[in-house]
């Protein structure tokens, strides 16, 4: 198995309060994570500056999304400075709550990494596809048309964490099965391959996400090309742990 380093990631969505968050926060740190897995937590951008104020180092925090755009008169965005202002060192582009709900396109999607990317904030780059489209067997041609809109801006990728999340698995309690997960999986990593060369395709850590748990993290774990996690709904609970120690 490449020797890429297990990512876990709590997107806590439109969650929370800050008494809520401070008790997340609390319990991590007081937990036993395994020290071979990445751990970065999203919550919602009011509670970012509360959240790096009260983590642990060596857990890092990331943006729920990020404008395109230097600071500037954009009403109700963030930018990247600012997240870099406030030590948060990642952020989530691409969920399918925003292509879906709030109609963003791929090549905005592409704008918004490139401009993360080229200001030194990390990207969970999401990809996946609804239910009509996977049974109209177009899975592995949405996903890759998603991820080529970002490889036509941005060159390198090292700093970039595919987190494949099919739209019908999240948040509906219908886990894709492993071999669901590994196939899109694999198809990503032969992608990147022809589009980003071996290195990066080696390299480049790809996560799922949609109903995990801690029942079903263990055996996702441990198939090939599935380095680890976005998790939304159990990011909120204490069995978050369980799911950064699947590989423990
Ligand atoms: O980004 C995480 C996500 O969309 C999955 O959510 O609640 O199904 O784990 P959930």
């Amino acid at each position: 198995m490449a020797s890429r380093q297990f990512f876990v990631g709590g997107n806590f969505k439109m969650n929370g309060t800050i008494d809520s968050i401070k008790g997340i926060v609390k319990h991590l740190n007081e937990a036993k994570v395994d020290s071979n897995t990445e751990v970065v937590i999203a919550p919602p951008a009011l509670y970012l500056p509360l959240t790096r104020e009260h983590l642990r180092p060596g857990i890092e925090v990331a943006a729920q999304n990020v404008f395109d755009k230097p600071n500037g008169a954009f009403t109700g965005e963030i930018s990247v400075e600012q997240l870099r202002d406030s030590n948060v060192t990642w952020t989530l582009l691409g969920h399918s709550e925003r292509r879906v709900i709030l109609q963003e396109s791929n090549e905005f999607v592409g704008r918004k990494t490139k401009n993360a990317i080229d200001g030194g904030v990390g990207v969970i780059l999401c990809c996946g596809e609804t239910l009509e489209q996977r049974e109209a067997n177009q899975t592995i041609d949405v996903v890759t048309a998603q991820l080529k809109a970002v490889a036509e801006t941005v060159k390198d990728w090292s700093k970039i964490v595919v987190a494949y999340e099919p739209v019908w698995a999240i948040g509906t309690g219908k886990v894709a099965t492993t071999e669901q997960a590994q196939e899109v999986h694999a198809a990503i990593r032969s992608w990147m391959v022809k589009e980003l060369g071996q290195g990066p395709a080696d390299k480049t850590r790809i996560i799922y996400g949609g109903s995990v748990s801690e029942k079903n993290c263990k055996d996702l774990a441990k198939e090939k090309d599935i380095d680890g996690f976005l998790v939304g709904g159990a990011s909120l609970k204490p069995a978050f742990v369980d799911i950064i120690n699947a590989r423990a």
